[in-house]
């Protein structure tokens, strides 16, 4: 069996604000394999970019090991968890970020500069990669000349600019409507059997359960494997509108529903 792509072990990331300790996210374990397009879900606020962010070496555990291709991040000191990072791993950040004074075309080949590719493999690469995400046609549109779906696939583009092993994607379909959100899924489906590519993308899309071939939930920092055989009740409207009016009263911005009177005998 292929050596594992990234692996996490009783990882936890506290957050000291004041006084108080956030847990962001509590003893998390995880192994991504190699070529597999995995799903991460949960609510906003339960950790899904923390994750991400230790996963790719962005970040430091409080405590636990995060191995990248079989190297454990512990022994990497700062410039050599970059360089790592670097050449190993793609990132789709949350709003994309593409830069807005470069081109498409000037965005994807941007890493790659920064990585002192020559510029003869630069420019291949990149019309390749422009091609590869159907914007051939774009590449020299800025992104504010650009849809937000195409603006999603020049961050796809970019992040597979250095060929990297694993590909992570955080909520890459967030702002998009239901039809393109599921194109950009199928983009991501291509893009790991056609390059060979491991993809974690944290998402909201209940869809991306149909595409994925794992699918992991976050929940108060919590992390577990989503087992499609069985039931899931905690999507259903009325659980939602009752988490979102406890959630209203816990933060104190409404009073707290009126109780019902208590039973007479
Ligand atoms: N830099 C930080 N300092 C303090 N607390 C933080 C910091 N970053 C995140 N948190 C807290 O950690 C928790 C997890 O945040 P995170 O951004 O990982 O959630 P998320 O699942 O990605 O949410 P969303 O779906 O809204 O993007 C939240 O409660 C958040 O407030
Ligand atoms: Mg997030």
């Amino acid at each position: 069996m292929a050596e594992p792509i990234a692996v996490a072990e009783g990882v936890s990331r506290v957050y000291h604000v004041g006084r108080e300790d956030v847990y962001a996210v509590r003893e998390a374990n995880w192994q991504i394999d190699a070529g597999r397009l995995i799903a991460l879900q949960g609510r906003s606020g339960s950790g899904k970019t923390t994750l991400l962010n230790l996963t790719g070496g962005l970040d430091r555990p409080t405590a636990g090991t995060i191995r990248i291709m079989e190297t454990d991040t512990r022994l990497l000191n700062d410039r050599e968890l970059t360089m790592l990072r670097r050449h190993k791993i793609g990132f789709i950040f949350q709003a994309f970020a593409l830069l807005p004074v470069l081109s498409a075309y000037e965005n994807v080949e941007l890493p790659m500069r920064i990585a002192g590719v020559g510029a003869r493999k630069r420019h291949e690469r990149a019309l390749e990669l422009l091609d590869l995400v159907g914007l051939s046609k774009r590449a020299s549109h800025r992104p504010f000349e650009l849809s937000g779906g195409e603006q999603g696939r020049v961050a796809i583009a970019r992040a597979l600019a250095n060929e990297p092993a694993l590909l992570l994607a955080d909520e890459p379909t967030g702002d998009l409507d239901s039809v393109t959100g599921l194109q950009m899924m199928l983009l991501f489906s291509r893009i790991v059997r056609q390059e060979g590519v491991t993809v974690v993308m944290a998402t909201h899309d209940l869809t991306v359960r149909d595409i994925a071939d794992e699918t992991f939930t976050m929940s108060d920092g919590v992390l577990s494997r989503w087992d499609p055989t069985q039931e899931d009740t905690t999507e259903t409207i009325s659980s939602l509108m009752r988490e979102a009016e406890e959630g209203q009263w816990q933060q104190g911005r409404t009073q707290p529903p009126p109780q019902p009177p208590p039973p007479r005998n």
